[in-house]
């Protein structure tokens, strides 16, 4: 949590939207007891917009109404940690369930009371390419359509480990990911000039492929 990548990304993010005016308040999926969705649909058809289930997310449901943009700050565990997704799958209670066929896709859309117009992803891998994070920032577009919210984009940090090696190279990506949270807020979107540059290359493929690779020969070598 507070240790990973993930964590330092989405604090350069949030001192940037801070320095634009925001209040952000952040949560961490793992210190909430939040169950599984049941998958009864009582939220959708029994008591309208009410989870049957009691446990922390009473306590996160009023959170995620009040909130006008949420932020979700994912590392990629090939495709998302358990927590995460639970904590997501239990958001249905905010889904007003009236249906719209739109370009081909069944889209519902927040209830009324649910303020979240924005959905951002900020994301880390341990890959060299970004494009390895497309199942996640897929999802997220795919969350943000079905609610009928804007997706603003993707903040990805690919090799995202790297940055303890590459110090100067990481204070630039850290630059970088606080101006894209200040043009969130200021300018309502985050440039691809800006994206680009966060999600830059810290170092060759080759290089960290044969890092992986030796790192796992040593592992093999001294488990014998
Ligand atoms: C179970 C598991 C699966 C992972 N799968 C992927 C993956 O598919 N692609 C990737 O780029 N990184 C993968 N990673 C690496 C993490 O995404 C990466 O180390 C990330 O920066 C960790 O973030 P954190 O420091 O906030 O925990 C995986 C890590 C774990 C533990």
């Amino acid at each position: 949590m507070e240790k990973g990548d993930t964590h330092k990304m989405l604090t350069a993010f949030v001192e940037g939207m801070e320095e634009a005016g925001a209040t952000v308040e952040t949560i961490f999926a793992k210190r909430f007891k939040i169950r599984p969705c049941l998958g009864d649909f009582d939220c959708w058809y029994e008591k309208v917009g009410k989870c049957s289930q009691t446990d922390d997310m009473e306590k996160l449901y009023p959170k995620f109404r009040e909130a006008d943009i949420l932020v979700l700050a994912i590392p990629i565990y090939f495709p998302l940690p358990g927590e995460i997704q639970n904590l997501l799958n239990r958001l249905m209670p905010l889904i007003e369930p009236i249906l719209e066929f739109r370009d081909g896709r069944t889209r519902a859309k927040f209830h009324d009371d649910v303020k979240i117009s924005k959905i951002v992803l900020v994301s880390t891998g341990g890959w060299w390419e970004k494009e390895n994070m497309d199942l996640v920032v897929h999802f997220v577009e795919h969350m943000a359509k079905d609610a009928s919210v804007e997706f603003s984009g993707a903040v990805l940090r690919p090799h995202a480990f790297l940055m303890n090696k590459y110090k100067e190279k990481a204070e630039e990506v850290l630059s970088e990911t606080r101006k894209a949270g200040t043009q969130l807020i200021k300018e309502g979107k985050m440039s691809k000039d800006t994206l680009e540059g966060i999600s830059r290359p810290l170092e060759p493929e080759k290089e960290l492929r044969e890092w992986y690779n030796d790192a796992y020969q040593k592992a093999k070598e001294s488990s014998l």
